[in-house]
């Protein structure tokens, strides 16, 4: 079976690591016929397209689309990140932000393995709010955050079900209930409430400031971890930081209905600060391919993607695609 996948290499790092991906996958058995969609700041720059409805309906036809990263200094802020990649994730309802993590942290002795699940269509970023007499003294900006039970709650099952299937049993719900009252009233009961129809499942809660303290000493308290999507995104990057670095965090955004296609993308951005200078690890693309293939059906390629990345690799961004690329060849089957 052939897999039609969309490839949206993007802005900055993003075409570099996303190149070393495909690669990887080309060297396991499974097959893949991609396109490649010219989208993002270069291409906003020379005509102004961002993500038109056509092209994100042709994106629907797909079996999944594999992104690198998005955002340049070129653009002003937002226009990138949120009129392609938020864009995608609310228009195909990408609802689940999925972000495995797997390492041995500062000062930590042994490996830590947990997951994390963003809520990825709802919070501060649909763009709530607006500003009125922008530039004079009294200018003001508001940008709120939207939680909608449904929305909640069904990220929260999904995590529950994640939760269920891992051997530890174990899911922390995150957030700010002690500030964010509204927001977090809803979260805790909409988590309580589906927590009662998983018995088997152990809960915990803890208070996002302090989340950061036990990302970093205590990371083994962790199984899997549901959050909200502000909060899952800074504790992300955080989770990559804590396990190994931000060139291995990969992230799954999952429309687990399938409905229409998920998309793959490393948790890190575009990196203009390494562009061209073949420093970007390529790894978190290579394993937000796995996590790619894993939901196309193809866990055995995906474990042996895996498999290949455990053992470090040195080398330039294109090196370390070639490294992988050979260990998957030479893999004894
Ligand atoms: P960033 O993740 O791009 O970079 C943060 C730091 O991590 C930098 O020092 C960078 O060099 C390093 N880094 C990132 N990826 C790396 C890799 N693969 N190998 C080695 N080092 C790596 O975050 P930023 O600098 O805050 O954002 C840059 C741009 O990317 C912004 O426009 C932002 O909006 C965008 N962004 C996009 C995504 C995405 O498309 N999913 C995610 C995050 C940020
Ligand atoms: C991420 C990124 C995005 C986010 C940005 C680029 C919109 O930081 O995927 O973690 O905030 O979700
Ligand atoms: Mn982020």
């Amino acid at each position: 079976m052939t897999h039609r996948i969309a490839v949206i290499g993007g802005d900055g790092i993003g075409p570099e690591v996303t190149a070393e991906a495909v690669k990887v996958v080309r060297a396991t058995d499974v097959k893949l016929d991609t396109v490649d969609f010219d989208l993002g700041g270069a291409r906003y720059l020379r005509d102004g397209t961002i993500l038109p409805d056509d092209v994100l309906d042709e994106l629907r036809t797909f079996d999944a689309i594999l992104l690198g990263a998005v955002g340049t200094p070129d653009v002003p802020p937002g226009v990138i990140e949120r009129g392609l990649l938020l864009k995608m994730r609310f228009e195909l309802d990408l609802y689940v932000n999925q972000r495995p993590f797997e390492g041995v942290g500062p000062g930590q002795t042994a490996p830590h393995r947990f997951v994390v699940i963003r809520e990825n269509t709802e919070g501060p970023y649909v763009g709530e709010g607006g500003v009125l007499r922008r530039g004079t003294p009294a200018e003001v900006a508001t940008q709120g955050s939207v939680n909608t039970r449904h929305g909640v709650e069904r990220c929260v099952r999904y995590a529950f079900e994640l939760a269920a299937s891992r051997p530890a049993h174990h899911l922390t719900l995150v957030h700010k209930t002690n500030v964010l009252t509204f927001a977090g009233d809803l979260w805790q009961r909409a988590f309580d409430d589906v927590a009662a129809e998983f018995p088997d499942v152990a809960t915990a809660y803890n208070h996002v400031d302090a989340a950061c303290i036990y990302f970093v000493q205590d990371p083994h308290r962790y199984d899997v971890v549901v959050t909200d999507n502000l909060f899952g995104d800074i504790l992300t990057d955080l989770g990559g930081a804590v396990s190994g670095g931000i060139g291995l965090a990969s992230s799954a955004n999952l429309n687990p209905a399938r409905t229409g296609p998920s998309m793959f993308e490393p948790v890190h951005g575009s990196a203009p600060d390494i562009v061209g200078t073949g420093r970007a690890n390529p790894t978190a693309a290579v394993l937000s391919a796995a996590l790619m293939l894993d939901f196309l059906g193809e866990s055995d390629a995906a474990d042996r993607v895996r498999a290949a990345c455990e053992a470090p690799v040195a080398g330039s961004t294109t090196e370390i695609g070639d490294e992988l690329a050979d260990r998957l060849r030479h893999q004894p089957t």
